[in-house]
Parts: structure tokens; C-alpha cells; sequence
């Protein structure tokens, strides 16, 4: 399935203002790609906090200078990964119809300094826990359905 999705027109005095542009986002995914994704996801779920808890040691290894816009306890972001995880799998199944929520989501990431290329560092950390989480279930064809997913998330909330 194919959507377009329009942004809304920016104001310019709202600090909410989404960008000027339109910004249309394809969904790209497979029905064997959401599946393979869920049933990746399926999988970690039970032990998302300590998957978590790997992620962010490999995110900040990528990028030290991240470390400090996470503030509280491990255990906190243990659950703030375990909720953007489960957004990113709700979002399997809501397409078009979250992209308004996202967009909101990535300009809060914005006001906190998130940009382009922090995406691209969390893709990275993300697949690579997912490989030593997951192993050899871990497939190809996996790993290119989640960095798809993840490609399109980006594309939504960093537009
Ligand atoms: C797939 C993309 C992403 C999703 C679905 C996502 C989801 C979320 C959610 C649900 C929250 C909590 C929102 C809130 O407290 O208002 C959050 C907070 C946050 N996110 Fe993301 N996020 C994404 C990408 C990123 C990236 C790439 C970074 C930086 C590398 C990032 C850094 C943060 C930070 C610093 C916070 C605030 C944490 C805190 O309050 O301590 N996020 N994210």
C-alpha cells in the first residue's frame, strides 16, 4: 500500500510550526516486512528494558555527545525505550493515520536538539542491538524490513 501524506501549513509564531513545505511520506513496507518486524519485535518484547539498556551502551558509543540528553536513571530510559519501541511497532499498523502524531513527536526531538543525523546514529545503534539481541533470526531480509521501517520513521519525524 502506497499513502501520501500532507503536512499541515506551518504558522510562523507557533514553536509547534511544522515545516513550510509539504511534506508527503510514502509508506514502503511489505505485508512480509511488517510481519518480519513484528515478529522481531515479538520476540524482544519481553525483555525490552535490557534490550534497552544495550541499545543506549552502543548509542553512546557512537556518539558520546548523546549521553548527556538523556537525563534520569538507567531504568528510565530502560522504559522510554521500551515506549518509543512499542510506537514504532504500533505505528506497523496505523500508517498514514499516526504521521500526525510523529510529526508532533519530531519536533519535540527537534526542540531538544535532535537532528538528521541522530537518526541515522540511532538506526545504527538500533540494528545492531537487534543483531545481538535476535541472532540468527536476525535474517537479511529482517534487518532490511527494520532499517526500512526506520528509514520511514525518520523521514515522518526529522521532515
Ligand atoms: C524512531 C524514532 C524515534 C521515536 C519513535 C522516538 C520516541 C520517543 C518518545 C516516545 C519519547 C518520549 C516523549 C516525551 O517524553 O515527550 C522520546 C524522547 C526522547 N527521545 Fe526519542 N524517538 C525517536 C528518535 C530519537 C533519536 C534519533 C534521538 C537521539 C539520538 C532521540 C532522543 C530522545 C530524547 C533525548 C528524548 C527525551 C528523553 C528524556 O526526557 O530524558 N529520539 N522519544
Amino acid at each position: 500500500m502506497s499513502v501520501a501524506i500532507q503536512a499541515p501549513v506551518a504558522k510562523t509564531s507557533n514553536h509547534l510550526a511544522l515545516p513550510r513545505a509539504a511534506v508527503s511520506a510514502e509508506m514502503q513496507l511489505t505485508a512480509k516486512q511488517k510481519r518480519l518486524i513484528r515478529e522481531s519485535f515479538l520476540k524482544i518484547e519481553p525483555a525490552l528494558n535490557l534490550v534497552g539498556t544495550l541499545f543506549y551502551l552502543k548509542l553512546f558509543r557512537l556518539d558520546p555527545t548523546l549521553r548527556t540528553r538523556f537525563e534520569g536513571p538507567a531504568e528510565m530510559q530502560g522504559r522510554k525505550f521500551a515506549a518509543a519501541m512499542k510506537l514504532t511497532a504500533i505505528s506497523l499498523n496505523h500508517e498514514d493515520g499516526l504521521a500526525p502524531t510523529l510529526k508532533l513527536l519530531g519536533v519535540r526531538h527537534r526542540q531538544l536538539g535532535i537532528k538528521a543525523r541522530h537518526y541515522r546514529t540511532m538506526a545504527r545503534a538500533l540494528i545492531w542491538t537487534l543483531e545481538q539481541s535476535l541472532e540468527k533470526s536476525f535474517t537479511r531480509e529482517t534487518k532490511h524490513a527494520w532499517m526500512a521501517l526506520l528509514g520511514q520513521l525518520t523521514r515522518i519525524m526529522a521532515a
